[in-house]
C-alpha cells in the first residue's frame, strides 16, 4: 500500500492507495474519526457492485445498521446540482446525523464533488472521507478538497474548499469500472504525465487495451499523480498563485465542451482530453509552442480517445461562448498552455480570434472532416 500525506491549512491527511483496503484499513480509519453516525453517499450501482464490502468494514463500528444511512442519488453530471444537495440535506436531516458525524464519498467524481459539498455545507460542515471508485477520482478529484456542484450553464459554479479526513483508494474496485470511464480516467493520467512527467507519459503509452494487469504498475501510477497533485496542493490550496490553476490543464476547453453538450454527449475525461487538444494546438498558435505540439498530443492521446464520438452538431461559436461564461476572470479568461510538455504556462486572454481557430482545427479533426 502506498500513503502519501496531503498538508493543509486544516492539517494533514493521508490517501491510502492500494488493495483490500476496505477490509484492511477502513475501520481503523473511522474508528479513529468516531463518528456518532455515518451517511454514505453513493448511486445505487455502485452501491450494488462494492456497497457490501463496505458497509461490511463500517457497520461493527459505528454500532450496526442503525449507525449508518445512505443517500443515493442518480448518476450523471447533469444531477451534480443544487437541487441533488437539497435531496440529500432533507435525508441527513431526516437521519438525525449532526456534526459529530461523517459522510462518506463512495463512488467517482460527481458523487466526491456532491458528497464534499454536503459534507462541507450541512450544519456548517460536518466531516469527509472521499472513497473513490473511479480512476479519474483516485488520481485527481478526490485529492485536495475541491468540492461543489454545478449550475446550469456553468460547471462547478457553486462550492468551496473542503478537505476530507482521509482518501482511500482500493483500487481493487476498478475492475468493474466500464471502459469508457477507465479511459477517462487514463485522460486525467495523461494530464498529470504532460505538464509534470515525461515517465508517466511512457508508461501509459503501453497501456493501448486499457489498465495493465501490474497491480504494482497501477498503483505506482496513481500514486505518482497523487504525490504531484499533493505537490500543488501543500504550496496552493486554494487556487490563488497560479500552481493549482496548473492542473486545469485542457479544463477551460473541456468544462465548456461540456456545457455546451449539457454534460450529455461528453464524458468529463472526454471533454478534458479533447480540451488538452485544444489547448496545444492554441499554445502553438499564439506563438508559445512550437509546431509539433499538438501532433504529439495527438500520439498521447488520440489512442485513449479513440472511440470518443464527437456531436456532429456542435460549432466552435458554441463551445467558446461557453467557455466565456464558464471562466470568468474579470473579463479575462485564463488558460494553460504549455511552452512545450513539462513546461506549463498561464496565458491571460491569447484572443478570441485564436481561441476560435484552435477549437475549429480540433473539432474539424475529431469528427474527421
Ligand atoms: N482538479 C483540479 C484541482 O483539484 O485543482
Amino acid at each position: 500500500m502506498a500513503e502519501i500525506r496531503i498538508r493543509s491549512s486544516v492539517g494533514e491527511y493521508p490517501v491510502l492507495i492500494g488493495r483490500d483496503l476496505y477490509e484492511n484499513e477502513l475501520p481503523d480509519l473511522i474508528g479513529r474519526i468516531r463518528p456518532t453516525s455515518v451517511a454514505v453517499v453513493s448511486h445505487a450501482s455502485i452501491m450494488g457492485l462494492h456497497g457490501k464490502r463496505l458497509i461490511e468494514a463500517i457497520y461493527p463500528i459505528c454500532g450496526g445498521e442503525n449507525g449508518v444511512f445512505q443517500y443515493l442519488f442518480a448518476e450523471g453530471e447533469e444531477n451534480k446540482n443544487l437541487s441533488t444537495v437539497e435531496d440529500g440535506y432533507e435525508v441527513f436531516l431526516a437521519s438525525g446525523i449532526n456534526r459529530e458525524g461523517l459522510v462518506v464519498a463512495f463512488g467517482g467524481g460527481v458523487v466526491g464533488d456532491l458528497a464534499g459539498f454536503l459534507a462541507a455545507t450541512y450544519m456548517r460542515g460536518t466531516r469527509l472521507l472521499q472513497v473513490p471508485t473511479t480512476l479519474m477520482a483516485m488520481v485527481d478529484s478526490s485529492v485536495g478538497g475541491k468540492v461543489g456542484v454545478d449550475l446550469k450553464g456553468a460547471k462547478n459554479a457553486v462550492g468551496t474548499f473542503y478537505q476530507p479526513q482521509a482518501v482511500l483508494s482500493d483500487v481493487g474496485v476498478l475492475g468493474t469500472l466500464p471502459e469508457r470511464e477507465l479511459r477517462g480516467g487514463m485522460v486525467e493520467i495523461a494530464k498529470y504525465g504532460l505538464l509534470y512527467d515525461e515517465i508517466m507519459l511512457q508508461k501509459i503509452g503501453k497501456w493501448h487495451d486499457g489498465l495493465p494487469e501490474n497491480a504494482e504498475e497501477l498503483d505506482g501510477v496513481i500514486a505518482a499523480c497523487v504525490a504531484h497533485k499533493a505537490d500543488v496542493v501543500t504550496v496552493d490550496e486554494r487556487d490563488l498563485t497560479g500552481k493549482r490553476a496548473m492542473l486545469n490543464y485542457g479544463h477551460t476547453f473541456g468544462h465548456a465542451l461540456e456545457t455546451a453538450t449539457a454534460y450529455i454527449h461528453l464524458r468529463h475525461g472526454e471533454a478534458v482530453g479533447i480540451g488538452m487538444l485544444m489547448a496545444a494546438r492554441l499554445s502553438e498558435l499564439c506563438g508559445l509552442a512550437g509546431e509539433g505540439l499538438h501532433e504529439y498530443h495527438r500520439c498521447v492521446l488520440m489512442p485513449i480517445l479513440k472511440d470518443v464520438v464527437f456531436p456532429r452538431d456542435l460549432d466552435a461559436g458554441r463551445i467558446v461562448n461557453a467557455m466565456q461564461s464558464d471562466k470568468k476572470k474579470g473579463h479575462v479568461m485564463r488558460f494553460v498552455l504549455l511552452q512545450e510538455p513539462q513546461e506549463p504556462r498561464l496565458v491571460e486572454s491569447p484572443g478570441e480570434a485564436l481561441i476560435m481557430r484552435a477549437v475549429a482545427d480540433i473539432m474539424r479533426d475529431m469528427k474527421g472532416d
